[in-house]
């Protein structure tokens, strides 16, 4: 197919967001997502022949639970039999041109045209945002012939009833738990518990299908079980019950209980004229009651009210994806942009695993997840997430290290749900970006001083050594000697967890790899792996912190801060005891050795007051050092058909070999590696370019244009490093085009200054999900492109999120800076129109701004300066930031008005 047939798959409608698409409504693999508006309540999956599943959360499937592969097989569907006989359903596909998705946010139409029958089905599927458990299905029955027909219509969608893990285990002994109900609007299905190994547990939840035709006319029956429905040789795309037009039937109890249920409903027979139609609702969710149930189908009972909680449910969607806008020179990207804007808000919604790809399926997400959703969430709903912030510090131990999942009450913290010891390094790295991302957005400083607990299990010393004493009777929080609870400033907890890292070090100097770092698939060096990619993260957290404090001391006065004393032992440059940091040795005897005896199992509880500018001095000193190492150390060269080519290693290995470079002839490089040096400012400006040119020859993907993970190791196992290298080349974290490190690549590079490479690298992700033909994607940014240009795990990626962060605050340049309002913008050429106008609109000190930017000779980024800044019309005096663009006082932007326009004249840059 070529682009231009790409254009025409995936059709955006005037709106900007909606699209529909023929070309998809023949694909059984693509999926939409459909939700409320909370994490509590349904989460669906629908493709266009209605596959997909609906649940509520690991232990609640109302229908059973697919993954990719399942999406073939039927879920919801609606059949109409003509008085001839003939059978027409929703997934037919009587030709290729036959049908058409329609997709909106969110919800799905979809449109089934028989010409034979002369019969056209619409189905709207959505969920509706009034807090109710329940996903509408409503379907419209058109004729489009020239004669009346005589249709007898019904619905079904299968009620599973149970937990995800009775996809396979105890599967059928479940569905014996099954008692079930016919009621005059449909069926009810109660299972009387749920059981696991875990335990067994009365169960409450009633399941239900309801239904009733456009004017609140109940269904004329239904068929409950699987049995009656499909009979013998029937499936659910062509039942028994439907091909032989049976009448529905009531069952007796023994028929009835202990069954597989169809949730089958049928309609009563009715005569549509030429150009005529009628329309039916199925209801499907979950209750707590059967009057529950019938409450919520009260709710929704007809076509008007149905339409009303559409409008809303279309409403709260289109302000969520609106919260950032984007008006560039292609229209196209503005609209795709408008589906990346959610990804975000779905991922707080579904979390990494309830969507047909996952890569494990229980629910919840981990720290690194939780930490990064909230960069785009701080931009996108910022109202909502100071709670989570500081509910999230929690969930650090005092050894730095913290609880990897997080449950689904705030500050619930669980340590792995499969009860297995693990360390990811990466974890402490990630609270000192969002923090600082939140207190520049917000001026927020008080944050910082806010208290929180410490986590608290059995895992010690960064899980090298266990508590066997302790039991959950102890306490989930970290205790002082005298048996309180510990609470302490989130500004140490961001120092427990940058302070610890600096010292855990492996035999180069390099922070250790442990279990993984943000590639999960590192996951096979614990005992001498080294991750130098995210020591560059960590050197870089250390000057942040430092940068922050001297602030707060210039212009706050800040003079002291309160930790625990035996923080001291980690800040070696204020006490007597300075460590040699060139001795990975004494480093590692620093941390393990000294501060962790002293902090585990309890604290002392007594807190000093360090002098801020002492506390500046010893975070800066690190940081210069491990700056230092990484720049010297870990800069290498490789030979290429007779040119070098140079970047940063990233890694050592199980064995402690240096990972990037030359080996067996193949040449080893990892994006990883490199994104780290690069955004930390440890990487020179002539290592950006170098690390520039090793990407573009080692890493794009000359077929697609992505930047992948890494080059091909040309290896079965790396059984040193990890399970990745295990998996085919091409895909995950094996050298696929893996969206998340390629936009913080991007990231890394607007914040360098090279805005034309990182417009090309964010570009080459676009232009490869908009691939319709090669990506078999909906709008939405997946998690990664295979080598076929295969868009994988869509909707639920970090990637989203560093996305948005990066147009914002780096192309757009629209961002805060310690609470006022920064405006420098790094857009390249193309992204203006051909007046020379592009725009974003978003949220800032409470208010709506659109910052529209001005740039009639259409120059390149780098090419242009800010010359003039209006504000709702007015001529404002700003001042210039060091390092570019123009600050504008946050009370200015406050006191304007509740919705800002800002006009920013860009003109050709004077030397
Ligand atoms: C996924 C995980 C993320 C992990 C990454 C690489 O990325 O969610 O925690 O770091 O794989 O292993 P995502 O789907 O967020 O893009």
């Amino acid at each position: 197919m070529s682009r231009h047939a790409d254009y025409d798959a995936i059709h955006y409608a005037p709106d900007g967001v909606t699209f529909f698409s023929r070309a998809a409504a023949m694909m059984r693999e693509i999926y939409a997502p459909l939700c409320a508006a909370d994490a509590g309540g349904v989460k669906s999956s629908i493709t266009p022949f209605l596959s997909g599943d609906i649940k509520i959360d690991k232990m609640h499937y109302v229908t059973k639970p697919v993954s990719r592969m399942d999406l073939r097989a039927p879920l919801r569907n609606f059949f109409v039999r003509t008085d001839e006989g003939e059978v027409f359903s929703l997934t037919d596909r009587e030709d290729d041109d036959a049908a058409e998705v329609r997709i909106g946010q969110l919800w799905q139409r979809l449109i089934n045209r028989s010409p034979r029958l002369g019969l056209e089905l619409e189905s709207l599927h959505f969920v509706p945002v009034s807090g109710a458990d329940v996903e509408v299905m409503q379907v419209t029955v058109r004729n489009v012939s020239r004669r009346p027909l005589g249709i007898c219509p019904s619905g079904c969608i299968p009620i599973f009833g149970r937990a995800l893990v009775n996809k396979h285990d105890h599967e059928h002994v479940t569905s014996l738990l099954h008692r079930t109900e016919q009621l005059r609007e449909g069926i009810v299905v109660s299972p009387t518990m749920s059981f696991n190994e875990e335990g067994h547990h009365p169960e409450q939840t009633r399941y239900f299908v309801l239904g009733a035709e456009e004017d609140g006319t109940l269904p004329s029956g239904s068929f409950p079980t699987m049995d009656v429905f499909l009979g013998d040789a029937g499936t659910l795309d062509r039942p028994g019950a439907v091909v032989k037009g049976l009448s529905p039937v009531r069952l007796e109890p023994g028929e009835l209980n202990g069954r597989e249920i169809a949730g089958a409903l049928s309609f009563h027979r009715r005569e549509i004229a030429p150009g005529q139609s009628c329309s039916y609702s199925l209801l499907v969710g979950q209750a707590s009651s059967r009057e529950q149930a019938l409450e919520i189908y009260q709710g929704l009972r007809n076509r008007e009210l149905i339409q009303q909680a559409f409008e809303e449910c279309e409403r709260f969607w289109h302000h969520k994806s609106g919260s950032i806008v984007l008006e560039t020179a292609d229209a196209r990207f503005d609209s795709w942009s408008r589906w990346v804007m959610i990804q975000p808000v779905l991922r707080r919604i579904y979390g990494c695993s309830f969507l047909p790809d996952h890569d494990y399926g229980k629910g919840g997400k981990g720290w690194r997840d939780l930490w990064q959703d909230l960069l785009s969430l701080i931009l996108i709903e910022p109202e909502a997430v100071r709670g989570s912030l500081v509910d999230n510090f929690g969930g650090v131990r005092i050894d730095g290290t913290n609880a990897t999942i997080i449950g689904t009450a705030p500050g619930e913290f669980i340590a792995d749900r499969n009860a297995i010891t693990r360390v990811w390094m990466d974890h402490g790295a990630w609270p000192v970006l969002t923090m600082l991302l939140y207190i520049h957005q917000t001026g927020d400083q008080e944050i910082l001083f806010e208290t929180s607990t410490y986590f608290r299990d059995p895992q010690l010393s960064r899980s090298l050594r266990k508590d066997a004493a302790w039991t959950p009777d102890y306490g989930r929080n970290l205790k002082t000697m005298r048996q309180s609870v510990y609470h302490g400033s989130l500004l140490e907890h961001l120092l427990v967890q940058t302070l610890t890292q600096f010292f855990n070090v492996g035999e180069h100097n390099m922070i250790r790899l442990e279990s993984a770092d943000w590639n999960d698939g590192l996951d096979m060096a614990f005992e001498r792996g080294e991750s130098v990619a995210f020591s560059s993260f960590y050197a870089w957290n250390l000057e942040l912190l430092a940068g922050h404090l001297e602030y707060l001391q210039e212009v706050k006065g800040l003079r002291q801060i309160r930790v625990f004393k035996e923080l001291e032992i980690l800040l070696d440059s204020i006490g007597d005891y300075p460590c040699d940091y060139d001795d990975a040795a004494a480093k590692r005897r620093r941390l393990f050795d000294q501060y962790y005896p002293a902090v585990e199992p309890e604290i002392s509880g007594e807190q000093v007051e360090l002098p801020c500018d002492r506390l500046i001095a010893d975070l800066r000193r690190k940081s210069a050092w491990l700056s230092a190492a990484i720049r010297f150390q870990e800069w290498m060269t490789v030979e290429d058909n007779g040119q070098a080519y140079q970047w940063f290693n990233g890694y050592y290995d199980g064995q402690a070999r240096r990972v990037e470079g030359r080996r067996d002839g193949v040449v080893r490089m990892t994006l990883t590696g490199q994104v780290f040096a690069l955004m930390s400012g440890l990487a020179s400006d002539d290592q950006v370019r170098a690390v520039i040119t090793s990407g573009e020859r080692f890493l794009k993907d000359p077929v697609h244009g992505g930047y992948r993970l890494n080059t091909d190791f040309d290896v079965r196992n790396y059984l040193e490093l990890g399970r990745a290298f295990s998996f085919a080349y091409g895909t995950k974290e094996n050298g696929a085009v893996f969206s998340h490190m390629t936009v913080m690549y991007a990231y890394a590079l607007y914040s360098r200054g090279f805005a034309r490479e990182g417009f090309e690298v964010l570009n080459t992700l676009y232009r490869m999900a908009d691939h319709f033909s090669f990506s078999r994607i909906y709008p939405n940014i997946p998690e990664y492109f295979d080598s076929t240009g295969r868009g994988m795990y869509a909707y639920l990626t970090g990637s989203a999120s560093w996305m948005v962060l990066t147009w914002l605050t780096m192309a757009f340049g629209v961002r805060g800076y310690q609470g006022d309002l920064v405006i420098d913008p790094k857009l390249v050429q193309e992204q203006f129109s051909s007046e020379g106008r592009a725009a974003v609109t978003s949220s800032f000190a409470g208010a709506r701004i659109r910052v529209v930017f001005d740039n009639p000779q259409r120059l390149d980024a780098g090419r242009y300066q800010i010359a003039a800044v209006r504000l709702n019309g007015e001529a404002l005096a700003v001042s210039a930031v060091p390092g570019g663009g123009v600050c504008l006082g946050r009370d200015q932007i406050a006191s304007a008005n509740s919705c800002v326009e800002i006009l920013v004249d860009l003109a050709e840059k004077t030397l």
